[in-house]
């Protein structure tokens, strides 16, 4: 729950350095992979086993599920292909916790994951503990030869299984939100507090730019290729607009002022009753907000967090600004432009959720991890104060659809010179 710094996964999440000796490596894979799956069970040990059943929405999944689902991936993309006498721990799993591969089979019905009481959440411990000694026999025992490959799909698991971490939150906030008692995750949950003190707008670097992942640390297939991108003349916010800022668009009516939102957000305004940020709640004539430690007054120096694609453009709009490009906002961040880039809330940009040029999905199942998504969707930038430490990357690429307003997302502005 620590603020994500920008370290290269080989410093982070796998510790393991291109010239380490292959028994070095495998002792710095196993302990890679005990973190992750470490973190995992701490996060969902704050909840109970009648919590980790609930799914609220179609976009939200148990926590059960999320413990299993991980799992099933490293059984599916890493034990099965590269172990012989592996043996599936149970064979109606795959179909319950696939969660998207085509690929990889037929999968249980998402709106309907929280109706899975059996396996009971003991199972899904079970299924875990055997999973993960599988997976450290792999790892002590692979071949040479075969070593660089099974690493390389162990890697992408435990980046999947931090992907989860995150969502493991978001979605059992959601939850709990729709809970008239207003249900506590962490009694010691503190929020992040922004940067103090970097105000204004600052100059990008304009001209031709490079964005995107170079090198050979890890990261998901949609930050690739490295590629050229031509940044105007605009400048960036050091800051991301925080509550006090969204007050004030509420006290102008900003909710209630068409001109203001795109037709689909206006749509969703209306369909949905928005009248503020989700999880916002007038009591006693005061906005609270539903937040991790609980139902909060809302921080005026805060952040603001829970609010669409529509609402960061209707915001921007309401003040005479946009929302930088992924690529404007990359450049500002390798710049070190910017504040609270990671680790306090996601950024949407006006930057739809495509290819980069020259862009190949992976081979086969694991192909379906990002590509197939490139369409509707909207780019956000940085990092949460949910995203696990280590898993932040100036390249990386979060997206969801504009409604979405589960997760920690927030905006910081731009405005053309
Ligand atoms: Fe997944």
């Amino acid at each position: 729950m620590a603020r994500s710094a920008i370290l290269p996964v080989s410093r982070s999440v796998a510790a393991a350095p291109k010239k380490l000796s292959i028994d070095e490596a495998r002792g710095a894979w196993i302990a890679a992979f005990r973190k992750v799956r470490t973190e995992t069970e701490a996060r969902a040990a704050h909840l109970s086993g009648e919590d980790q059943i609930v799914q609220s929405m179609e976009d939200a999944s148990p926590t059960k599920w999320h413990r299993a689902h991980v799992t099933w991936f490293f059984e599916q993309f890493l034990l099965v292909p590269n172990v012989s006498s592996y043996k599936v721990f149970d064979e109606r799993f795959p179909f319950l916790f696939n969660s998207y591969y085509v690929a990889a089979g037929p999968r249980h019905a998402r709106p309907q994951r929280g109706l899975i009481t059996r396996p009971n959440g003991a199972d899904v411990a079970g299924y875990r503990a055997h999973v993960d000694a599988a997976v450290e026999r792999l790892i002590a025992n692979v071949p040479v030869e075969k070593a660089e490959a099974v690493f390389a799909i162990l890697e992408i698991g435990l980046h999947h299984e931090q992907q989860h971490q995150e969502l493991l939150l978001t979605d059992i906030l959601h939850a709990f939100a729709q809970n008239p008692t207003d249900p506590v995750y962490d009694a010691a949950w503190r929020a992040p507090r922004p940067a103090l003190g970097l105000r204004g707008f600052v100059d990008v670097p304009s001209g031709i730019h490079a964005i995107g992942h170079e090198g050979k640390d890890f990261c998901f297939d949609n930050e690739t290729p490295f590629h050229d991108e031509l940044i105007p003349e605009v400048r960036i916010a050091r800051h991301l607009v925080s509550n006090a800022e969204w007050l004030e668009f509420i006290a102008a009516g900003g909710y209630s002022t068409p001109s203001l939102w795109l037709s689909d957000g206006w749509a969703a305004v209306h369909r949905e009753g928005w009248q503020a940020p989700g999880y916002w709640r007038l009591k006693d004539g005061h906005w609270h907000t539903m937040t991790l430690g609980g139902l909060k007054a809302v921080d005026p120096a805060a952040p603001v967090t829970h609010i669409s694609y529509y609402e960061a453009e209707a915001f921007a709009r309401f003040a005479g600004k946009h929302l930088p490009s992924e690529a404007e906002w990359e450049v500002a961040a390798r710049a070190g432009l910017i504040a609270d880039a990671f680790g306090v809330a996601w950024q949407w940009t006006r930057s739809a959720y495509l290819s980069y040029p020259g862009y190949r999905a992976a081979e086969g199942a694991l192909g379906e991890y990002n590509g197939k998504f490139m369409v509707s969707q909207m780019v956000l930038r940085g990092s949460s104060l949910a995203t696990p430490e280590g898993h932040a990357r100036v390249s990386y690429r979060n997206f969801f659809y504009p409604p979405a307003r589960w997760q920690f997302s927030g905006l910081r502005l731009a405005e053309f010179i």
